[in-house]
C-alpha cells in the first residue's frame, strides 16, 4: 500500500549563520548524500540557501525555505518571492508551520495564497497543520484539522498534482520532548488522507506524502514509519546535527 517515498525533512529554524550552515551541510551530504531509500529535504535560513545549494548540489540532499511572501514581487520590504527561492537552488518550501502562524500572524488564508504561489513555481509544498494542546483537549483535533485542510487547499488545482506534501505536526509535541502516540499519529493521518480522498479523489490522496512532526528522533523514528499513513517526517531540533539527523534517515538506509 505504501508506493509513496517517504521524506525526511528538516526545518533549521532560525538556526545557524552562513559558515554553520555550510558545515552542517558538508558533514550531511557526506554521511547521507548518496541515500535513495528516502528523499531528504533541508531547509536552512534565507541567507545561508545559495551557499548550502553549492554544497548539496548534486547529493540526494533537496534544499527548501522555511517561508516566502506570494506576490511575484514589490515593493514588500523585507519579503522573498518564490522565485527567488527558486533562484537559489530551492526545490521545497514550508508553508504554514505554527510557528508562523502562532508568531507571525498566519492564518489559512495566508496560507492558502501561499501553496497557490508554490504551485504556480513549481516549488513543493510542505503544507504544516496541527491542533494545538487546548483544542486536542477540547475534543476538537479533528475539526481544526479538517478546516485548515480544506481552506489551505482551496481553489488549488489539485486534481493532478502529485507533489503535495502535508506535514502534522500537533503543536503541543513541538520543541517539547513530548511525541503523539504512533496510534494518535496514525489516526489523524488516516483521517487527513480520508479527507483528501472524499474532496480530491484517491489519486491525489495516496500520491500525497504526509509527515510526521513534533520531536522526531532516531529513537522513535522506527515506531513511526511503522504506521501505513505516516510517510516521513518534519524534523525540527534533531535535523540540526548532521549525525543526528542522518540517525533518523539511517532508518531508511
Ligand atoms: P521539533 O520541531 O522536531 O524540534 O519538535 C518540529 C518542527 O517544528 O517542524
Amino acid at each position: 500500500m505504501q508506493a509513496r517515498k517517504p521524506l525526511i525533512a528538516g526545518n533549521w529554524k532560525m538556526f545557524k549563520t552562513q559558515q554553520e550552515a555550510v558545515e552542517t551541510a558538508k558533514r550531511l551530504v557526506a554521511l547521507a548524500g548518496k541515500v535513495t531509500e528516502c528523499d531528504i529535504m533541508i531547509a536552512p535560513p534565507f541567507t545561508a540557501l545559495s551557499r548550502v545549494h553549492e554544497i548539496i548540489g548534486p547529493s540526494a540532499i533537496g534544499l527548501g525555505a522555511q517561508n516566502f511572501f506570494w506576490e511575484p514581487e514589490g515593493p514588500f520590504t523585507g519579503e522573498i518571492s518564490a522565485a527567488m527561492l527558486v533562484s537559489t537552488g530551492c526545490r521545497y518550501v514550508i508553508i504554514g508551520h505554527s510557528e508562523r502562524r502562532q508568531l507571525f500572524g498566519e492564518t489559512d488564508q495566508t496560507v492558502n495564497q501561499k501553496l497557490a504561489a508554490a504551485f504556480k513555481n513549481g516549488l513543493i509544498p510542505v503544507f504544516c497543520i496541527g491542533e494545538s494542546e487546548t483544542e486536542r483537549d477540547a475534543g476538537n483535533t479533528f475539526s481544526v484539522l479538517d478546516k485548515q485542510l480544506k481552506m489551505g487547499l482551496k481553489k488549488l488545482p489539485l486534481k493532478t498534482y502529485s507533489s503535495l506534501v502535508i506535514a502534522y505536526e500537533p503543536i503541543w509535541a513541538i520543541g517539547t520532548g513530548k511525541t503523539a502516540t504512533t496510534d494518535q499519529a496514525q489516526q489523524v493521518h488516516h483521517f487527513l488522507r480520508s479527507l483528501l480522498a472524499d474532496n480530491w479523489g484517491n489519486s491525489l490522496a495516496n500520491s500525497t506524502r504526509i509527515l510526521y512532526g513534533g520531536s522526531v528522533k532516531s529513537t522513535n523514528i522506527k515506531e513511526l514509519m511503522g504506521m501505513p499513513d505516516i510517510d516521513g517526517a518534519l524534523v525540527g531540533g534533531a535535523s540540526l546535527d548532521a549525525d543526528d539527523f542522518n540517525a533518523i534517515i539511517h532508518f531508511f538506509k
